[in-house]
C-alpha cells in the first residue's frame, strides 16, 4: 500500500486492529483522551480502513490467542509497511516479531497480573518513564528472538522481552498491557506513541463528536422518520436523548418503562426531570406485573437478561405503534455495552454476558436502531452531556444496569425480593451520599444473595437472605477496583440494613476486582 493516505481533508487518525482483546475499546478511549481521532477494525477490514483512513499510527492490540494457533488471527503484513508507526500489544506484538522473523515461544511460566520492570531505554515510548515500574502482564507466549532492527526496551524478571522497538521503522511491541489502569505508567506510554512517535494532533473534542452524532443520526432517520428512544433517566440515555433532540426534535418520542426492577423513588425522579425540566416528550409504562411474570421461576443470568431485553422490545414496539412513522428504536448503548457481547465491527472479542440493549434484540425487530453512543465511552458520554447544558446531577450519575435490580438479586427474582433489595438499597446509596463517601466512587450498591444463615434477633433466631454491599472504583466499568469504606459507614449501613430491612440479617462486603471478577453478580 502507498505510505501515506491522500485523505488529507479527514482528521488524523489511529487505527486500532481489533485481534480479540477485551481492551480494544481501552486503547481506543485513551487515544481519543489525547485528543486523537481512532477507529476499530478488525484483522480482515483493516487493510481497506487503513486505505481509507488519513493514517497518522496503527495499534494492533492484544488478543487471547497463540500465534501458532490454527485460528490465530492475521494481521495484513502491508500495515507493517504502510510508513506509519505501528505498535503491538501483547498478541499484537508477537504476531509482528515472529512475522518479522524473530522468534516466539510458549514461557516457562505463565505471567499474569501485576508485575515489576525495568526501563532500559527511557526513549521513545519510555520518553521520561525511567526505572521500575508496574505493569500489566497477561500472556503464555513470549519473545525470545528479537526480529533484525529490533532491540529489547525494557526486561521483566522472566521476560526479557518486556518491551521491543525497532526505532529506524519505528515499530514498537509492548509484552504487557498499558492501556489497562494496572499499568501505572500505561497512559503515558501510550501518550508517548501518539505524541512522540506518530506526532498525532490534538483536535477530537465534545463538539465534533456531536456534530458527527447529530448528523448521523439524520442521516439515518431521514427528513420524516420518528424514533421512539427508551430512556431510563441515567446518563447514556438522557445524553442519546439529547443528541437525537438535537437531530429531529419533536420526531422524537421517549418511553420510560417502569419493569418493577427498578431503584426507590426512580420513576417519580424521571418523570419530573425529563418532563418538566427538558420538556420532552416522555410517556411512562408501567410494565412491572409482566416483567415480574416473566421472570418466575428464571435463575440462569442470561436468561433473565435476555428475558428482560425482549419485554423491554415488546413494550418500545407496543408504544411505536402509536406514532405514525416511528420505525426507529432509540438506545443509549455504549462501547463498552457492545464489546462484551459481540465483536465490534465484526471483531475477533469473546463474548462475556449479553448487555440487555444489545444481546436480547429478536432477529425481526422490525426497527431500525439509532445508537449515537455507541462507539463511545462513559467518559466521553459525559463531556458531552455537560457540553449540552446536562445538570451536573444526571451527568454524575451512577451507572445503574438495563436489566436493573434483576442482575442484583442472585437466582430467582420475586417481587418479594425485589421489595428487601430496594429497601436495603436505599440505605446504601443514602448512607454513603449523606457522607459524602460517594465522591471518586463509580458504583455503590447492594446484591440479594440467595444464600441464607442464621442470627439472633433481640431473643428470637432468624433464618434470612444474606446482602452483599458492592462499592467499586472504575474509569469506565471495563475495569474496577474494590473499595473500601470508611469504618463508621460500613457499621452504620450494616446495622441499618440488618435492623430495619426484615429479609436480611448479614451484610457482606465484595472485596473483588475486575478482572476477574465482574462489576455486578450477574
Ligand atoms: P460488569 O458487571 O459487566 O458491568 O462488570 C460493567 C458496567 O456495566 C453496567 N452493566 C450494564 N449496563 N446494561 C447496561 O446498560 C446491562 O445489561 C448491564 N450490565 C452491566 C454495570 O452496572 C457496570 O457499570
Amino acid at each position: 500500500m502507498s505510505s501515506a493516505s491522500n485523505k488529507s481533508a479527514d482528521p488524523r487518525g489511529i487505527l486500532i486492529v481489533d485481534l480479540g482483546t477485551q481492551y480494544a475499546q481501552l486503547i481506543a478511549r485513551i487515544v481519543r483522551e489525547a485528543g486523537s481521532w481512532c477507529e476499530i477494525a478488525p484483522p480482515s477490514l483493516a487493510l481497506a480502513k487503513a486505505q481509507a483512513m488519513n493514517l497518522g499510527g496503527i495499534i494492533l492490540s492484544g488478543g487471547p490467542a497463540s500465534v501458532y494457533a490454527d485460528d490465530a488471527p492475521q494481521v495484513p503484513v502491508e500495515l507493517l509497511d504502510a510508513g506509519v508507526p505501528v505498535l503491538g500489544i501483547c498478541y499484537g506484538m508477537q504476531w509482528m516479531c515472529r512475522t518479522l522473523g524473530g522468534e516466539v515461544t510458549p514461557a516457562d511460566e505463565r505471567e499474569f497480573g501485576h508485575t515489576s520492570i525495568v526501563i532500559e531505554q527511557a526513549r521513545d515510548l519510555f520518553q521520561d518513564v525511567e526505572g521500575r515500574t508496574v505493569v500489566w502482564m497477561s500472556h503464555g507466549d513470549q519473545v525470545t528472538a528479537l526480529p533484525a532492527g529490533f532491540e529489547a526496551y525494557a526486561a521483566s524478571d522472566t521476560c526479557a522481552s518486556a518491551a521491543v522497538g525497532d526505532r529506524a521503522r519505528r515499530l514498537y511491541g509492548l509484552q504487557f498491557h498499558p492501556e489497562v489502569s494496572h499499568t501505572v505508567r500505561g497512559r503515558e506510554i501510550v501518550e508517548n506513541f501518539l505524541i512522540s512517535v506518530c506526532e498525532m494532533p490534538s483536535d477530537w473534542q465534545a463538539d465534533s463528536i456531536v456534530e458527527r452524532e447529530v448528523a448521523r443520526v439524520r442521516e439515518i432517520v431521514g427528513e420524516t422518520g420518528e424514533v421512539v428512544l427508551g430512556l431510563s433517566g441515567g446518563v447514556d440515555s438522557s445524553v442519546a436523548a439529547l443528541i437525537v433532540d438535537r437531530a429531529i426534535g419533536p420526531r422524537q418520542h421517549c418511553i420510560f418503562v417502569d419493569n418493577g426492577l427498578l431503584r426507590t423513588g426512580e420513576r417519580e425522579t424521571v418523570e419530573q426531570t425529563f418532563r418538566e425540566h427538558f420538556g420532552l416528550d416522555l410517556t411512562v409504562v408501567d410494565a412491572s406485573e409482566r416483567f415480574l411474570a416473566r421472570l418466575k421461576g428464571v435463575v440462569d443470568p442470561e436468561q433473565k437478561r435476555k428475558i428482560i431485553g425482549h419485554e423491554f422490545v415488546e413494550v418500545f414496539r407496543e408504544e411505536a405503534k402509536r406514532f405514525s412513522n416511528a420505525g426507529y428504536l432509540g438506545q443509549g448503548t455504549l462501547y463498552p455495552d457492545v464489546i462484551e457481547s459481540v465483536a465490534v465491527h465484526g471483531g475477533n472479542t469473546a463474548m462475556i454476558k449479553s448487555h440487555h440493549n444489545v444481546g436480547g434484540l429478536p432477529e425481526d425487530l422490525e426497527m431500525d436502531l439509532v445508537e449515537p453512543l455507541r462507539e463511545l465511552f462513559k467518559d466521553e458520554v459525559r463531556a458531552i452531556g455537560r457540553h449540552l447544558g446536562l445538570d451536573e446531577i444526571v451527568v454524575g450519575r451512577q451507572p445503574f444496569p438495563g436489566p436493573g435490580l434483576a442482575v442484583r438479586i442472585v437466582g430467582e427474582v420475586t417481587p418479594e425480593e425485589v421489595a428487601i433489595l430496594q429497601e436495603a438499597d436505599a440505605i446504601v446509596t443514602g448512607e454513603i451520599e449523606a457522607a459524602g463517601a460517594d465522591e471518586g466512587l463509580w458504583q455503590y450498591f447492594a446484591v440479594l444473595l440467595p444464600v441464607k444463615s442464621v442470627g439472633v434477633m433481640g431473643d428470637a433466631r432468624t433464618y434470612e437472605n444474606a446482602c452483599a454491599l458492592r462499592v467499586v472504583e472504575s474509569r469506565d466499568g471495563m475495569t474496577a477496583d474494590w473499595t473500601y469504606l470508611d469504618h463508621e459507614l460500613l457499621r452504620r449501613i450494616s446495622n441499618r440494613i440488618i435492623n430495619e430491612v426484615r429479609g436480611i440479617n448479614r451484610v457482606v462486603l465484595d472485596i473483588s476486582s475486575k478482572p476477574p471478577s465482574t462489576i455486578e453478580w450477574e
